[in-house]
């Protein structure tokens, strides 16, 4: 069933992707005006009376009455918690005061946790729920373009610790992800477009018509919406088709790490400062250079990344040095004692996983960046 909402910039289809996994199946809604109409959804999905909201101080201000408003209007009375805004307030302490909140507001096991934000708040949310009473529904509302691809989508919740990012955490797929592509035209240009790094690497995962489509047609926070809606759903298939043979992580889904082993290691060598799609674009670079020269992917690989990543917008190189970057992946939480799984870009559209030393990493780092 498809309908259209009339955007600012002509009818945008709402697009429905049913998620199916082992320890639960449900949709992904993609289109405009979507909050609003979010109250019967959640009813319907969850089956919850009292929910409880749980944003954060950017994007509540923004986004948290409308929310309320439209759950009030389908009679569920439900609390709220908006917690400090922010990557470096994804750790323990604030986990704690998000699961005192759904305390204090009585949640019951049949109730559930919305989570309306960006990544940050979809992690944590997602963690808190997975935890309080050993497990209750979450709902994910993503409001920022990474969070609609990539991390509502699959079930990965964490938190961050000193040693590292995501290094505590728990799998709960959610009941219903709700994508209302209206709240992009909020964020700031820098973080719309960091959301893009995971885009071009699902693109170059899984769809070549994609791919094409995206090194010619710069996504654009105020361009044509339908184009952006029509990206986002495209990129939850993609996402879906990997998830739904593979919830945990144990082969398949590891593709899905494809530029993010030394994305990781750019992001931690900046101090954090350089956002995370901006660092996996890097990483997919730097792999499709090294791969492509030692003739583990396709001749032209190279070119055709570097030539996508930069019609976004996004960087094709780090000036962090090898060193810094080799130091920085030694500690990566995908390395297995003296080996690591990388992905490979074979062509634009297939990868493969191999299982490679820390010497052949190394060797990829000098010649990829
Ligand atoms: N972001 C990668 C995954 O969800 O597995």
């Amino acid at each position: 069933m498809s309908s259209a909402h009339m955007g600012t910039h002509g009818a945008v289809e709402l697009r429905t992707i049913e998620v199916p996994t082992a320890s639960r199946s449900y949709e992904v809604l993609v289109g405009s005006g979507l909050l609003d109409s979010i109250g019967p959804r959640i009813k319907q999905a969850t089956g919850s009376s009292h929910p409880i909201v749980v944003s954060d101080s950017n994007v509540a201000p923004l986004y948290l009455d409308r929310t309320l408003a439209a759950l009030e209007r389908a009679e569920l009375a439900s609390a709220s918690f908006a917690m400090p805004a922010g990557e470096v307030n994804k750790h323990l302490g604030t986990l704690g005061d998000v699961c005192q909140a759904i305390a204090e507001a009585e949640l019951s096991r049949d109730d559930v946790v919305v989570a309306l934000g960006g990544g940050v708040v979809g992690d944590l949310a997602g963690f808190a729920a997975a935890i309080y009473m050993r497990g209750i529904q979450v709902v994910q509302v993503p409001t920022s373009l990474l969070a609609m691809v990539d991390s509502s989508v699959g079930g990965k919740t964490a938190i961050d610790a000193t040693a590292g990012k995501n290094l505590l955490g728990a799998f709960l797929q959610p009941s219903l992800v709700v994508a209302d592509v209206d709240t992009l035209s909020t964020l700031t240009p820098e973080v719309f477009v960091d959301g893009i790094g995971e885009v071009v690497k699902h693109a170059l995962l899984a769809d070549e018509a994609l791919f094409e489509e995206l090194s010619e047609h710069p996504l654009k926070q105020d361009g044509e919406k339908d184009y952006l809606a029509r990206v986002v759903a495209r990129n939850v298939e993609i996402k879906r088709d990997v998830v739904a043979q593979d919830e945990r992580e144990s082969g398949l889904r590891q593709t899905l790490n494809l530029g993010h082993t030394i994305g990781h290691a750019i992001e931690a060598a900046s101090g954090y400062r350089l956002g995370h799609g901006h660092c996996v674009a890097a990483g997919l670079c730097c792999m499709a250079r090294a791969t492509e020269r030692l003739g583990w992917s396709e001749a032209g690989m190279a070119e055709r990344v570097e030539r996508c990543v930069a019609a976004q917008g996004l960087p094709t190189t780090t000036d962090a040095p090898i060193d810094e970057l080799l130091r920085q992946a030694a500690f990566d939480k995908k390395r297995h004692g003296q080996t690591v799984n990388v992905v490979v870009p074979t062509a634009v559209g297939s990868c493969e996983i191999r299982t490679i030393t820390l010497e052949e990493f190394s060797h990829i780092v000098e010649l990829g960046c």
